[in-house]
């Protein structure tokens, strides 16, 4: 049994392992993408532009055509009965469209700051879906809106609280969206 490290470190060894990846792939684009339709982050171009730039209805689309197609078979592998109807409203909720999909989203799972009881607890109770947020979602995530990782000396970049609300914090946590 090895106790769980904290997300923020556990976040830092799933983006450098990214980084290393990206580092190993060939420079010119040859084979991409046709693994089976196995994505990697390194495979993943982001956005067109960047992404605090893009209007709202330039995100809708990117959301349909770049984010859903590549999240949706990652949840899927990883619960096909949870993750069935996967969609726009697995992230944004059910109200997404009353709200103007902003994120956090509200239903989401809380979250809290790293190293606190709380935190522990939900890696504890969800040992398997924090393994799968840190290596698969966060990551793939991050480079498909082609926001920087994150910098905890900073507190800025993609992190879980772009998508999950923050409980009760202590420390500096990441504001999602600016
Ligand atoms: C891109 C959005 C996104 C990011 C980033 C993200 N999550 Fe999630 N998370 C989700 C979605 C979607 C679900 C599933 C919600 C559902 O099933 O209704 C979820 C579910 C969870 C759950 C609950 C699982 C359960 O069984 O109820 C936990 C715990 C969790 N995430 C932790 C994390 C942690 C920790 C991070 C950062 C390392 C993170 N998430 C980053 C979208 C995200
Ligand atoms: C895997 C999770 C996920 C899925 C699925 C998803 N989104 Fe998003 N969405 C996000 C995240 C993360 C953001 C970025 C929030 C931010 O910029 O702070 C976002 C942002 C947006 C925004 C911009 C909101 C704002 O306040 O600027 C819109 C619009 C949007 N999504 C629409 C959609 C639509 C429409 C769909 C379905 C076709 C969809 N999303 C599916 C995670 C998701």
């Amino acid at each position: 049994m090895r106790a769980d490290p904290p997300f923020a470190i556990v976040l830092a060894a799933a983006l450098a392992a990214a980084m290393t990846l990206l580092f190993l792939l060939p420079g010119c684009g040859g084979a991409k993408g046709q693994t089976k339709g196995e994505v990697t982050p390194a495979t993943l171009a982001g956005p067109p532009k960047p992404w605090e730039e893009m209007e709202h209805k330039e995100k809708a689309e990117y959301m349909r055509d770049h984010v859903v197609p590549v999240m949706k078979p990652l949840f899927v592998a990883f619960d096909a009965t949870e993750y069935a109807e996967f969609g726009c409203k697995t992230c944004h909720g059910p109200d997404a469209r009353e709200r103007e999909f902003q994120m956090p989203n509200p239903h989401n799972e809380v979250l809290y700051p790293t190293g606190s009881p709380e935190q522990l607890r939900t890696v504890a109770e969800h040992p398997e879906a924090v393994r799968f947020m840190v290596n698969e979602v966060v990551p793939t995530m991050q480079a498909l809106l082609g926001i920087e990782p994150y910098d905890e000396v900073r507190g800025t970049g993609f992190s879980c609280f772009y998508c999950h609300p923050a409980g009760q914090v202590t420390a500096p946590v990441v504001v999602p969206g600016g």
